[in-house]
């Protein structure tokens, strides 16, 4: 069973679906506690209703990044988390922090990387005409949303949807991958290999989507 603590800023719907996953027994992964940024995440009260530990710890009480980023560490240390999973959390990791907890950081990404690294990923997406995105589950380096990466998940883009619209059918897929690479890493099927994640006996689809599709009669 490996111990794991939560990183979040915010609602907190990737936590849930962690959360969920961890409720069944045979999960090889347990959240041992969920850290925020901020006072008032939403995603404080789902830890508390599934009676999980929460600690607070705000950058703006430090008065240095690596003041804030040691408390962090502290705590991690102190509910004997071995892995972490940054779930929403607003806040970029210093190099020193990610190098310490070295291939033991997951993040999701609401893109399929290396595209659209940042903030408001579904605007730019629209912006640049893209005819796919996705989200990505991916282990943390000290570059910004960069590090080998677990699983992604694709999604065909409406350039008629909003911004919000294509978050919320992302988010879906963010829910099932996030679990499904925390299992993969958790249970050691999955292994980091230099840049890359090697999955032990995974299946790959083949084929693939056009999108959008000329006409009726295109046949791939
Ligand atoms: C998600 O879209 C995630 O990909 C990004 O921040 C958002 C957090 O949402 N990193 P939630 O707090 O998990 O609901």
């Amino acid at each position: 069973m490996l111990d794991v603590a939560v990183l979040i800023s915010g609602r907190g719907s990737n936590l849930q679906a962690l959360i969920d996953a961890c409720a069944d027994e045979e999960f090889p992964a347990r959240i041992v506690r969920v850290i925020s940024n901020n006072a008032k995440a939403y995603g404080l009260k789902r830890a508390k209703e599934a009676g999980i530990a929460t600690s607070v710890i705000s950058h703006k009480d430090y008065e240095s990044k690596e003041a804030f980023e040691e408390a962090l560490d502290k705590e991690l240390n102190a509910c004997k988390a071995k892995m972490i999973c940054l779930a929403g959390f607003m806040r970029i990791l210093e190099p020193r922090f990610v190098n310490r907890w070295k291939d033991r950081i997951l993040n999701i990404h609401p893109s399929l990387l290396p595209s659209f690294k940042g903030l408001h990923t579904h605007e730019r997406a629209l912006e640049a005409g893209v005819r796919f995105t996705g989200c990505t589950v991916h282990i943390v380096r000290p570059e910004m949303d960069d590090g080998p990466i677990i699983l992604q998940a694709a999604v065909a883009v409406n350039p008629d949807e909003t911004a919000d619209e294509l978050a919320a059918r992302i988010l879906e897929y963010e829910h099932i991958i996030y679990p499904e690479a925390l299992r993969l890493m958790a249970s050691g099927r999955a292994r980091v290999a230099g840049d890359k994640v090697m999955i032990e006996s995974a299946t790959y689809p083949d084929g693939g989507w056009i999108n959008p599709l000329p006409g009726d009669d295109i046949e791939v």
